[in-house]
């Protein structure tokens, strides 16, 4: 729609359909919710962190998360790491492993991450920071982009400062998280630095934080940022952008329903089984099906089942009773 909001976007030459991206979650944004993801409208999807180092030491697990499947593309794989040159080899596996885009996380407020002077440490050190993301896009064909947060502490605005060192160095785009690494991922987010950062370069920023719906959305694309990344709404609603962008052309949104979400809920458990085998896919879906089932009647009962299911036609024989109108 002309003059909307919502609108394709390019990083680099990667072309994303929507300007509307997936946020990365660690323990969530695996292949069968980044599908879902996808098909819920979202121009960009990102893999949960991967640690650099992990891959140099050849860990099976960080490369089992490096696995994309065909119906989630364009997708970006984040990486973390604090050694330039481990970056750089981990982003030509990444590359490999069929990513559009290689996210560098430098914003992730986690203790044991910020001591290994990785994520939001990065913060700290421009001029390594710059040194990891000149290295990276030299070592690789695609894009490569930088998520960070508008500072460490509240009141801190070290957006504009760190997009410059960031576009400097040759990153194609940003997405700047408005809440300080103390906060983790609660509270406000400071728009106003937001807009200042979006302002200082001329990549693409992609703000975040707390957007829940189209006024979420418009707000920040209003404050100049060229796009949104949705991480929490999008937990236990995955089709969230299909739904914010209607609202963002004007077009009523039509909230979707929970029978719809269980139902999607039920096709990721399917795509999780093919990825992971059946028994394992349920279990890792545990610590998730919570979210899914909040505010549903009976919820705490069928999460407490769910806890020991073996297969997917006892989930779907558990779950079925919400997936009706
Ligand atoms: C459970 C969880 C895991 C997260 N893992 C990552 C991660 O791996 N990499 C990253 O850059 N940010 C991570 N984040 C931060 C999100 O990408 C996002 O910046 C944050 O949740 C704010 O967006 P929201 O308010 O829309 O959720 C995580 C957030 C949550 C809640």
């Amino acid at each position: 729609m002309p003059g909307s909001l919502v609108h394709a976007v390019s990083i680099g030459r990667v072309k994303l359909r929507s300007n509307l991206a997936l946020a990365p979650m660690a323990g969530i944004t695996n292949a069968a919710f980044r599908i879902l993801a996808a098909e819920g409208g979202a121009g960009l999807v990102v893999t949960e962190m991967v640690s650099a180092d992990s891959l140099k030491y050849g860990n099976k697990k960080s490369f089992k998360m490096l696995e994309l499947l065909p119906g989630e593309h364009p997708a970006a794989i984040q990486l973390f790491g604090a050694d330039p040159s481990s970056m750089a080899l981990a982003a030509q596996a990444a590359e490999r492993a069929g990513a559009d885009i290689v996210d560098i996380n430098a914003g992730c407020p986690v203790k044991k991450v910020r001591r290994s002077g990785a994520g939001a440490e990065l913060m700290l050190k421009p001029m390594l920071l710059a040194d990891i993301i000149s290295r990276t896009v030299s070592s690789v064909k695609i894009p490569v982009t930088v998520k960070f947060r508008v500072g460490l502490v509240a009141g801190e605005n070290l957006g504009p400062m760190l997009a410059r060192v960031c576009e400097q160095a040759g990153a194609a785009a940003i997405t700047l998280h408005g809440r300080p690494a103390s906060q983790f991922h609660t509270g406000p987010v400071d728009l106003a630095a937001m807009a200042i950062a979006a302002a200082a370069v001329k990549i693409p920023v992609f703000g975040n934080g707390g957007v829940e719906n189209a006024a979420g959305a418009r707000a920040i694309l209003e404050a100049g940022c060229a796009g949104v990344a949705v991480g929490r709404a999008a937990v236990f609603n995955p089709a969230i952008f299909a739904e914010i962008a209607a609202g963002l052309s004007g077009e009523k949104a039509e909230p979707v329903t929970s029978s719809v979400r269980m139902r999607l809920f039920l096709r990721f458990l399917v795509l999780n089984a093919g990825i992971y085998g059946e028994e394992h896919g349920l279990a890792r879906a545990r610590k998730l099906v919570g979210y899914w089932l909040k505010g549903l009647p009976g919820a705490a009962g069928a999460r407490g089942a769910f806890m020991s299911l073996k297969t997917l036609k006892e989930a779907e024989e558990l779950l079925i009773q919400y997936t009706k109108e």
